[in-house]
């Protein structure tokens, strides 16, 4: 993609183009274990650029993605695009006849997309916000999608459960989420701690880190957030292995704690 954020500059870069950045070899987002992950992203796509994000992906990739996503959307309801980034699957789908809204935690890649929905005519709403607090009333959308591993980059529980509970409240009764998340199999430079399932990963010369998920982690959450209607699989999306997790909004299940347990009567 050649479109998004042309002009855009590293925020700590000064008059470096992102591309300088990226060929210095220079860590800008240091990391530490206590940074809240929306900070870490936030700054991380500060530093890389929506160019450099676009030139992770393809048009051809991204054909692959919206190839697999549509089947999946209806064009009489209203779509949360969660974690848009610079809108590389909001502006065709809106293109496309979608009523779609983008939102993403970068205030860049929100300008970027903004700029790329103008230039392609395109009419999709972009936000900038946060997934763990969705700044839109209770049953806003009929779906709700999250891809390129969006969701990964929450890397505490706590923050993964009040994303997915935000994510239900503005969902109406019987919509549901799509989510694709990285299973990290094939990635480069990429360590993980088995621990903390904290996954570090250099990015043109940048720190990144995301949480590693896998079934079990994914089927906790749902248990956690008192939902009973999702499934997880292991399967391929957009030409690669994912981990996919959908989830529905049933009347009456939203944010319900799991009751505490108690020890049978004697
Ligand atoms: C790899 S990009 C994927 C962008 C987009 N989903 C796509 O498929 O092109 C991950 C995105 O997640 C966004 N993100 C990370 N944490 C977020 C949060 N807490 N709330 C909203 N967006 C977030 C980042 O800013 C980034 O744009």
């Amino acid at each position: 993609m050649r479109h998004a954020g042309r002009d855009l500059r590293s925020s700590r870069a000064g008059r470096r183009s992102n591309g300088e950045l990226a060929d210095r070899g220079v860590i800008v987002a240091e990391l530490d274990d206590t940074m809240d992950s929306g900070q870490t992203s936030r700054t991380f796509y500060a530093a890389l650029g929506a160019s450099a994000l676009a030139g992770r992906t393809s048009d051809e990739k991204t054909r692959w993605v919206l190839q697999d996503l549509e089947p999946l959307l209806q064009k009489e309801k209203r779509w949360l695009d969660v974690g848009c980034g610079y809108g590389r699957l909001a502006v065709p789908l809106a293109s496309r006849g979608y009523q779609v809204t983008g939102i993403d935690i970068s205030p860049n890649l929100i300008g970027a997309a903004r700029a790329y929905a103008r230039e392609q005519r395109a009419s999709p709403a972009f936000d900038v916000g946060d997934m763990r607090e969705l700044p839109y009333p209770s049953g806003s959308f009929g779906g709700i999608y999250c891809l390129w591993a969006a969701f990964n980059e929450l890397t505490t529980r706590k923050d993964q459960r009040l994303a997915i509970r935000s994510m239900l409240r503005v969902l109406e009764s019987g919509g549901s989420a799509f989510l694709d998340l990285a299973t990290y199999r094939e990635a480069s430079a990429v360590r993980i701690d088995r621990r903390t399932r904290r996954v570090r990963m250099e990015v043109s010369g940048l720190t990144h880190q995301a949480y590693l998920h896998d079934r079990q982690t994914l089927v906790r959450l749902m248990e956690d957030c008192g939902v009973d209607d999702y499934s997880v699989r292991l399967k391929a999306f957009g030409g690669r292995q994912r981990l996919l997790l959908t989830f529905a909004r049933s009347e009456g299940r939203v944010a319900r704690r799991r009751p505490p347990v108690r020890p049978p009567p004697r």
